[in-house]
C-alpha cells in the first residue's frame, strides 16, 4: 500500500508529496487521497518523481476528473515544453506576469502540470498565488466595488497596463482576437470557492469602465493579490513534478533569458469549459463570446 507523506507549503495553499510511485494506473484509494489534497491545497509538488510523459498526463487528468482514467487511452505530447534552450518550446524568453493559462478561451484549462526535465542550478523559479485566498481576504471596500462586475480577458493585455509592466515582460501573441467576459468573482466549478479572476497579463479591462477608471481598480486588486506575503516562490529542481489548479492558482515567472541556466519543463494542460463553470443562472444568461 502506498504511504504518502504530505507537507503543507504555505498556510493557504500548496503541499509537497513524497512516497508516490509514478506508475499508472494508481490504486483507487491513492487517487482519492491525491484528489482530496488537490482540491484542498490547489498545488501539489512531487519532489524527484521523474514521471514519464504518460504518467504526468494521467496524474494531472486524474486529479480533476472523478472518473477512472485509462492511462493508455490518453493523448500524450512529449514535446509540449517551456524552455530557454530547446528549439521546440512555448513562451521561451522574457518575464511573465501573473495569470491563469488561456483566460480568454471558452475552452480553458482546469489544471497545469510542469515536470523539471532539465534544470541547471540557478534556473529561475515559478511564482504562485492563490486567487481563492485573494478573494477571501479582499478588503470589504474593494469587494463591494467588484462584486457583480465582469472583466474582459484577451490573449495579451500587457499594452493595457499603465504599471506592472517592465521592458522584460514577454508579449505572448497567440494571434487571437477572441475575448471572454467572465465574472470577477468567479465561482470555481469543482470546489465551489469564489476566486478573484483577473490578471495583469490577460485581463483587458473591467466592463462598464473606461481605461482610466478600470486600470486603477485593477491595480488595487493586483496590489492585494500579489502582495509579497501571498507569493509562493518555487525553485525548480530537476526531476520534480508540480501540478496546480489553473482556476484557483495563478503563476508568473521572472525574466527568462537564453543565456540563463537551462530550464526545460515538460507541460500538460487539462481542458475546462469556462462558460459551463458558472453555475449561477444570472451568469449563464450573460456570458458571451465576442471578438474585437
Ligand atoms: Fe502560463
Amino acid at each position: 500500500m502506498t504511504d504518502l507523506q504530505v507537507r503543507n507549503l504555505r498556510p493557504e495553499f500548496g503541499a509537497e508529496i513524497t512516497g508516490l510511485d509514478p506508475v499508472a494506473p494508481l490504486d483507487p484509494a491513492v487517487v482519492r487521497q491525491l484528489r482530496g489534497l488537490f482540491r484542498e491545497r490547489g498545488l501539489l509538488v512531487f519532489p524527484n518523481l521523474n514521471p514519464d510523459a504518460r504518467f504526468q498526463t494521467y496524474l494531472a487528468e486524474q486529479l480533476v476528473d472523478e472518473r477512472t482514467i485509462d492511462p493508455d487511452a490518453l493523448h500524450v505530447d512529449e514535446l509540449h515544453q517551456v524552455s530557454n534552450v530547446e528549439k521546440i518550446a512555448a513562451v521561451p524568453l522574457g518575464r511573465l506576469m501573473f495569470h491563469s493559462d488561456t483566460m480568454w478561451e471558452e475552452d480553458g484549462c482546469k489544471a497545469i502540470s510542469l515536470f523539471g526535465k532539465v534544470v541547471e542550478p540557478g534556473a529561475i523559479p515559478t511564482m504562485f498565488v492563490s486567487i481563492a485566498h485573494a478573494w477571501n481576504t479582499l478588503p470589504e471596500g474593494l469587494r463591494a466595488r467588484v462584486q457583480g462586475r465582469f472583466a474582459i480577458h484577451c490573449s495579451d493585455a500587457t499594452d493595457q497596463r499603465d504599471t506592472y509592466v517592465s521592458d522584460d515582460v514577454m508579449v505572448v501573441d497567440f494571434g487571437s482576437k477572441q475575448r471572454l467576459r467572465l465574472p470577477i468573482a468567479y465561482p470555481h466549478p469543482r470546489t465551489g470557492q469564489t476566486v478573484l479572476y483577473v490578471s495583469p497579463q490577460l485581463t483587458h479591462h473591467i466592463e462598464g469602465f473606461d481605461h482610466h477608471e478600470s486600470e486603477p481598480l485593477l491595480n488595487a486588486l493586483f496590489d492585494h493579490m500579489y502582495a509579497e506575503q501571498n507569493v509562493f516562490t518555487y525553485n525548480w529542481r530537476q526531476g520534480d513534478l508540480v501540478v496546480w489548479d489553473n482556476l484557483a492558482i495563478q503563476h508568473a515567472r521572472p525574466d527568462l533569458r537564453a543565456d540563463a541556466p537551462a530550464r526545460t519543463l515538460r507541460k500538460t494542460l487539462v481542458p475546462a469549459y469556462m462558460v459551463e463553470a458558472a453555475t449561477a443562472p444570472t451568469f449563464k444568461a450573460t456570458y458571451k463570446r465576442f471578438g474585437d
